[in-house]
């Protein structure tokens, strides 16, 4: 079974002894640990029974949150702590998560919300903890004095469904693993990304929750959007809903990108299979594209549409490469006509793999992990060999 989570209560008030505590009961991991009614009562059961996460009520009229939290983490870092409360404005969420908590709960709630918000934190940190390298634990400060050269790859295609969100998976996560380097995805498929599913990712905050901090973004805020993969590799992800994307503009795309490459190696995009604004914004910053297609007439129009819209936009036909996907064999269309009638050479072929990719998919988990010897996996690790 996995690791059992234990948690310390801090509630003056006693409202998350009554209402939140049945709900941790019914998740045999979390394990309660002890129930605090005061400030002095949480540090001293702190010390004494070194939990993993203390979830406080901020709504204690005499203890404050902040100050609490400040003290806890002096006295061990690595603690998880979760605020519960029932303000949902962004400078008051912003300001309790800068004191250092870690997460948050917001009233009402469900026993479902709880299980899973807490679960998420405590094995992502976990994860995270035994899975980031030494270099990925750079405090923000140490990241931004280095000077960083930062590659920003774009998935594209003007045919949906062609592969393009299954490679941003499995280059961002083999560039990672192969570079030691930090590596971010950006979700901009903003009526259905599914990157975050791919990556079984539950993420709390996505590009959608940006606008409103637009003015105030800057690389540690941008950090506080990011969800963290085993892998280290950090998502910036899709709207949970499309309805969210209507304020997502070329702008604030504009500025994720600038901010993220300043304090990322690789940028990882993954686009809609349109020229909308917003993909044109990332196509235009970055340093290479990959032209995802298969081998069929429809999928070869599209990509040799593309090209000539790239073209008059004076894109360098350098930074453009062609990836082929689900290739099996010549069938009436050949590499060959592939190549001709595109005017550039395939850069890679991955080979068709339905039962990898869709197990990859169902599971959450990017196929380069776990399979380095099927072709599929080979093909795109040559991809991460030459963007690494
Ligand atoms: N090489 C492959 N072999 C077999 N199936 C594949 C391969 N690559 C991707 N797929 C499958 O094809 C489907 C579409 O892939 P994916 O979602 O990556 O495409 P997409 O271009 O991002 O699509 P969309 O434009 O809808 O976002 C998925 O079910 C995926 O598992
Ligand atoms: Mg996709």
């Amino acid at each position: 079974m996995a690791e059992t989570i234990d948690i310390l209560i801090v509630d003056e008030l006693s409202y998350l002894q009554e209402i939140l505590k049945p709900m941790l009961l019914q998740e045999p991991r979390l394990k309660i640990l002890g129930e605090c009614q005061s400030e002095s009562e949480a540090l001293r059961m702190t010390e004494e029974y070194q939990p993993h996460m203390l979830i406080i009520n901020y709504d204690s009229p005499n203890i404050d949150t902040i100050e609490l939290t400040k003290k806890l983490l002096s006295m061990d870092p690595s603690l998880l702590i979760v605020s519960v409360f029932s303000q949902s404005s962004k400078t008051f969420i912003k300001e309790v998560m800068e004191s250092g908590v870690k997460d948050y709960i917001l009233k009402p709630f469900t026993a479902q919300q709880v299980i899973s918000t807490l679960i998420n934190l405590h094995d992502i940190h976990d994860g995270f903890e035994k899975l980031v390298k030494d270099e990925e634990n750079k405090p923000l400060d140490e990241k931004k004095k280095e000077e960083i050269e930062c590659k920003v790859i774009t998935l594209f295609g003007l045919k949906g469904g062609i592969g393009k969100s299954t490679l941003a998976v499995n280059l961002a996560v083999g560039l990672s693993r192969r570079t030691n380097k930090r590596v971010a995805i950006i979700d901009l498929d903003l009526q259905s990304g599914d990157i975050a599913l791919m990556m079984n990712l539950f993420p709390k905050r996505t590009i959608a929750d940006l606008t409103k901090d637009m003015h105030l973004l800057d690389e540690e805020i941008m950090e506080e959007y990011l969800s963290i993969h085993s892998s280290g590799v950090r998502v910036l992800p899709a709207p949970l809903s499309p309805e969210y994307s209507e304020y997502i503009n070329p702008l604030l795309v504009e500025k994720i990108i600038k901010i993220l490459s300043k304090i990322y190696h690789y940028i990882i995009i993954d686009t809609s299979p349109s020229f909308i604004d917003i993909n044109l914004t990332a196509l235009d910053m970055s340093n290479k594209i990959i032209l995802m297609t298969t081998l069929d007439l429809l999928s070869v129009k599209s990509i040799k549409a593309s090209l000539q819209i790239m073209k008059k936009l004076n894109y360098s036909n350098d930074k453009l490469y062609l990836v082929l996907n689900r290739y099996q064999r010549d069938l009436g269309l050949s590499i060959r006509n592939l190549e001709k009638s595109t005017g550039k050479k395939l850069l890679a072929k991955l080979p068709e793999d339905y039962e990898t990719a869709i197990y990859a998919v169902n599971k959450g988990e990017p196929f380069i992990i776990k399979n380095p010897k099927i072709p599929l996996v080979k093909s795109i690790q040559g991809l991460v060999d030459y963007f690494g």
